[in-house]
């Protein structure tokens, strides 16, 4: 797929269909929606007022343009955007992804979007570009048959008047960032069996060399020497070896600020609760299991191509969990990389248990500040549904910058409490710390025993286990992984550069 940001007027544009954003109930009688009514020998008017689509959010109207002078492209599609005073970064997104996908199921291959946004061309082209990478995005691999064949060509941005360099800077950035959503939502996407940790380094791996990371993989031997009991417990009971996957990205111009921000994401590649085996229905979900380390990887992916001038760790714990005579049992207590011992009684939470050795692992290359995401408990569902990402953390002003990320790209995050009342609820009778607290609170529980392996580090965590699987299809994208929280972890480096 192609994209192209033009600044000169639609209607000469050689395309299938064009796509343009519609207010809620606004009538085609100012500025570019005019224009297009006009082209259209006022067809656009016509729909309005029959009320076909009212500019609600998520709706469309397609139409057939045939045989009119004004306009090149024969079909137009309106989408409702909402209210004009509410066209966030989040409407702009999905009317890209509403465009792109609705106009590739028509057969369409070469279109063009008309964002009419009021943001900075640069910003408004990458955000409708993001979405319509991510709108075309389909979890078919594995199908043989009814695979989705179609594809869209060329996608171009229509801003008339904009500069013409910043709007095609725009469009390429937001090729990156969708792309790398892309790649996040694969990644989850993929059967237990089919990515192990091996797997996963493997794709770290490629990433690496493709677009220029430091990469280094942990083997059980090296956690050993490490001391990593706690992430070590958790792969015992399966055949696949776990992997520590720790990416670097360096800017091309490093400085020496002596800070070091890292992103750390789980890569349970399965989870079936371990011993604390989990009931069968739905088990097979448990794939995502890794999503919070696809994150990870996706974010990596993006920066190492759009080159922002301060570095990043990525680091991803990887292990499956699995029921064997090997497994850890209910009481077993184990030592992490800090010394701390833990006293495992449930051996599904088992996210908590690597990203504890992880977290120490990339205070021990020099992180400064650690942000951690995780499709951690099932508790962050019933709190907060699949709107809003749970944030969690220790340092405030870190937290208000990942939700002020979010709202720049268009993620919403709710940041729960973490008193430290909470954290009695973790206390052990026989080691220093249990690793779950009781049925109440069970997030908040959760990120209380990742606070004690933070310690003094400025650190916030994300629970996405609400967040990064979509029931159902939306018009922006299909059903399944939706690649949550890559774009705001992207935004949050380039608002510390
Ligand atoms: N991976 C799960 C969390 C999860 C559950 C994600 C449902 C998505 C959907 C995690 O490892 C887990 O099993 N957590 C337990 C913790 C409990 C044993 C304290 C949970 O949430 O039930
Ligand atoms: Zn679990
Ligand atoms: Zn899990």
């Amino acid at each position: 797929m192609e994209f192209k940001g033009i600044s000169d007027s639609f209607e000469k544009l050689e395309v299938d269909a064009l796509a343009i954003a519609v207010f809620k109930d606004e009538k085609a009688n100012e500025g570019i929606l005019q224009k297009l009514d006009s082209a259209t020998g006022g067809m656009v008017t016509s729909v309005l007022e029959a009320d076909e689509i009212k500019g609600k959010d998520g709706e469309t109207a397609f139409l057939h343009i045939v045989g009119r002078d004004g306009l090149k492209a024969n079909r137009v599609l309106l989408v409702g955007v909402g209210t004009r005073d509410d066209y966030t970064a989040a409407r702009q997104f999905q009317l890209g992804g509403t465009a792109a996908r609705t106009l590739r199921n028509k057969g369409m291959k070469r279109i063009a979007i008309i964002p009419r946004s009021e943001s900075e061309a640069e910003t408004a082209a990458a955000t409708v570009v993001q979405g319509a990478v991510y709108g075309v995005f389909e979890p078919d691999k594995y199908r043989t048959a009814e695979k989705e064949k179609r594809e869209l060509e060329s996608v171009v941005v229509v801003i008339e008047g904009a500069d013409n360099s910043s709007l095609n800077r725009g469009v390429e950035r937001g090729r990156i960032v969708g792309e790398s959503m892309n790649f996040t939502r694969e990644l989850a996407n993929e059967p237990g069996g089919h990515l192990t940790p091996t797997g996963m380094a493997d794709r770290a791996r490629e990433i690496a060399s493709a677009f220029g990371l430091e990469v280094d993989v942990l083997d059980r031997q090296r956690m050993e020497q490490e001391g990593m009991g706690s992430l070590l417990s958790v792969a015992r009971g399966s055949d696949e070896p776990p992997a520590l996957i720790v990416l670097k990205y360096n800017p091309p111009d490093p400085g020496d600020s002596g800070k070091l921000l890292a992103f750390v994401g789980k890569g349970i590649t399965f989870d079936s609760g371990g011993i604390s085996l989990k009931p069968g229905e739905n088990m097979e979900l448990m794939k995502y299991d890794m999503t919070g380390g696809a994150t990870v990887l996706g974010a990596m992916r993006a920066l190492a191509q759009l080159k922002p001038p301060i570095p990043v760790l990525g680091v991803v714990p990887c292990a499956e969990n699995l029921p064997s005579g090997k497994a850890t049992k209910p009481g077993d207590v184990v030592r992490a990389m800090t010394g701390k011992t833990i006293e495992v009684i449930n051996t599904d939470a088992e996210g908590r248990l690597i990203l504890a050795d992880a977290i120490a692992y990339a205070k021990k290359l020099g992180a400064t500040r650690i942000l951690d995401m995780a499709t951690l408990t099932g508790a962050v569902s019933i709190a907060l549904g699949d709107v809003n990402t749970a944030v969690l953390g220790t340092d405030q002003e870190f937290i208000d910058e990942v939700i002020t990320a979010g709202a720049e790209v268009g993620e919403k995050f709710w940041q729960l409490p973490l008193d430290k009342e909470y954290s009695k609820q973790i206390k052990s009778d026989i080691a220093d710390i249990k690793n779950v607290g009781g049925r109440k609170a069970g997030t908040i529980t959760a990120a209380a025993f990742l606070k004690e392996f933070a310690d003094e580090v400025s650190w916030a965590h994300l629970d996405i286990a609400g967040t990064a699987w979509g029931d159902e299809a939306k018009p922006y994208r299909a059903k399944g992984p939706t690649g949550v929280a890559v774009r705001t972890l992207i935004r949050l480096v380039e608002r510390a550069s």
